[in-house]
């Protein structure tokens, strides 16, 4: 059997509204996303995730869709969805496409129609119940950025309350319904149908629910349902959901966020082969920058992970604090790129993260998320003028820290920028079937250190990234042993050359045998 291409493949994920802007709205669209294609196959990414660009209200900046089968006017049409798609296929990049299954916009038709009254046709497409005696919600389930709203509303006009786990503009689907799952299998259909690789499926651990909607443990309150979610019958829809995927040729994709901080919870989604072919794993991305603490992560993928499928790797991305700000400083930030790029596993990127992007400092009277990740949702600087490349000065969200100097024209002219370091360990991923596809094996490293090898038949390369601010003599340790040349270094030190005796201050490289 083939390798199929998202098992190597690096994927790019882009927030439509931050990426870049051809109308000068100050708002991305898609005609943006077109024409910086060639930043990303200069840079050597596989595949482009976006996320949400479909008809929305935007309470939740698209994650409450009104309709899955057509693009918001503010990102574009379908036609220049279609264009984008046959031009990232042009540069051998796949795309793949946000499905938002859990919950649609309360201005969705659907739902429209389903609150209109109780003996709607399409009442049981979402999740009701009767008020309780007292008054109260239903349980005591916690909505999402909220410690103590519950996850129900109350419809007055019918007099019933209906789920939400994240805004009351998000009412969630009832996925028990066999109406529900065909309506939401024919979406998908839609997208393949246009050429799509794959999905990101959002919070797609929380589709089955407890049909008795039993309460949370209220020792484990005020953490939100939506993280806390976990019924049986959710493996079912997922099954479903595959067999969809493989009505069509090419090897479909479909990512799902299972956002159970547990990696063997997010293992369980993968199914034994029958579930999801990825899941986003967010341990690690909760992860300290420590050498122990991500040990103790590796070691977890490979026991609960790799016995089901193949793993994932994320730092960053639209909901988190930018792991360049959550490090601290650059340099940690590109021994991050080293350790993410080298790792068993498909692997994720933000967009800006390969300008090693801050969060923009938001002002109190711009603060428009009602999650607070405003921050990492800053617009992408694409060059040191004034507008950045976006036609205008002052688009929706502030721009990142020194967008004069941190911007892509900028760092691509400096071949020691960051950004050309993340282009030096894709070529070398690509190049090197041990890092795409090859086994891995921890090593014994000093203190600070973390050392793993990685091989594909006779094809090698060793890691060594190390955690502290401080030079780390390799001494005798395991991670010295052999002859290596540096193919990558996260600063740019010594590439070329053989490994010396002592690693850099928080400098991580990759190694191939001299
Ligand atoms: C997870 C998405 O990544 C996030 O941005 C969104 O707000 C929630 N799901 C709800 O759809």
């Amino acid at each position: 059997m083939q390798t199929p291409w998202w098992q190597t493949a690096v994927v790019y994920q882009i927030y439509p509204r931050s990426f870049a802007d051809t109308d000068a709205d100050g708002i991305g669209d898609l005609a943006g996303i077109r024409g910086r294609l060639d930043h990303l196959a200069w840079l050597g990414v596989d595949a482009i995730w976006l996320s949400p660009f479909y008809r929305s209200p935007m309470a939740d900046f698209g994650y409450d869709v009104s309709d899955y089968c057509d693009v918001d006017p503010l990102f574009g049409t379908l036609a220049d969805f279609d264009a984008l798609v046959a031009e990232a296929h042009a540069r051998d990049i796949k795309v793949i496409v946000d499905w938002v299954p859990n919950h649609t916009s309360d201005q969705h038709p659907w739902f429209q129609e389903a609150r209109s009254s109780r003996d709607s046709p399409k009442r049981d497409w979402y999740v009701w119940r009767e008020p309780t005696p007292d008054g109260k919600p239903p349980n005591n389930w916690v909505q999402t950025w909220t410690d103590d709203q519950p996850t129900w509303t109350l419809d007055e006009a019918t007099g019933q309350w209906y789920l939400h786990l994240f805004l009351p503009e998000q009412p969630d689907l009832n996925w028990r319904n066999p109406e529900v799952v065909a309506a939401m299998h024919d979406v998908l259909r839609f997208w393949l149908d246009r050429g799509v690789d794959g999905f990101r499926m959002d919070v797609l651990h929380a589709l089955g629910k407890d049909p008795d909607l039993v309460d949370d443990d209220p020792a484990l309150l005020p953490i939100p349902h939506s993280a806390l979610n976990h019924h049986e019958s959710t493996y079912e829809i997922v099954r479903g959901l595959r067999g969809v995927l493989e009505e069509y040729p090419g090897d479909r994709m479909m990512v799902g966020e299972v956002f159970l901080l547990d990696t063997a919870m997010v293992a369980s989604y993968y199914d034994g082969g029958q579930g999801l072919h990825l899941a986003f794993n967010f341990p690690p991305l909760f992860t300290r920058w420590e050498a122990g603490r991500w040990r103790h992560q590796i070691e977890e993928v490979a026991r609960e992970i790799e016995p089901q499928g193949w793993p994932s790797w994320v730092l960053s991305n639209h909901d988190q604090v930018r792991h360049r700000t959550r490090y601290g400083t650059e340099p940690r930030a590109r021994a991050a790129a080293v350790l993410l790029l080298g790792l068993k596993g498909t692997a994720f990127l933000y967009a800006g993260e390969e300008l090693g992007l801050e969060d923009a400092v938001i002002p109190e009277d711009r603060v428009v998320d009602p999650g607070g990740r405003d921050g990492c949702r800053a617009p992408i600087p694409w060059t040191g003028d004034a507008d950045h490349g976006w036609g205008v000065e002052d688009p929706w969200l502030p721009w990142p820290p020194e967008p004069e100097v941190r911007n892509a024209e900028a760092l691509r002219a400096d071949d020691a920028s960051i950004l050309h370091l993340y282009r030096r360990l894709l070529a070398e991923r690509k190049a090197a079937p041990s890092l795409a596809l090859g086994d891995q094996t921890l090593l014994d490293a000093p203190a600070g250190v973390l050392a793993w090898d990685r091989t594909s038949g006779g094809d090698r390369r060793r890691i060594l990234v190390n955690f502290t601010d401080l030079p780390v003599d390799l001494g005798a340790s395991a991670a010295a042993g052999g002859t290596w040349t540096v193919a990558v270094a996260s600063d740019g030190v010594g590439e070329g050359e053989p490994l010396a005796a002592t690693l850099g201050p928080d400098q991580a490289v990759v190694l191939r045998p001299a």
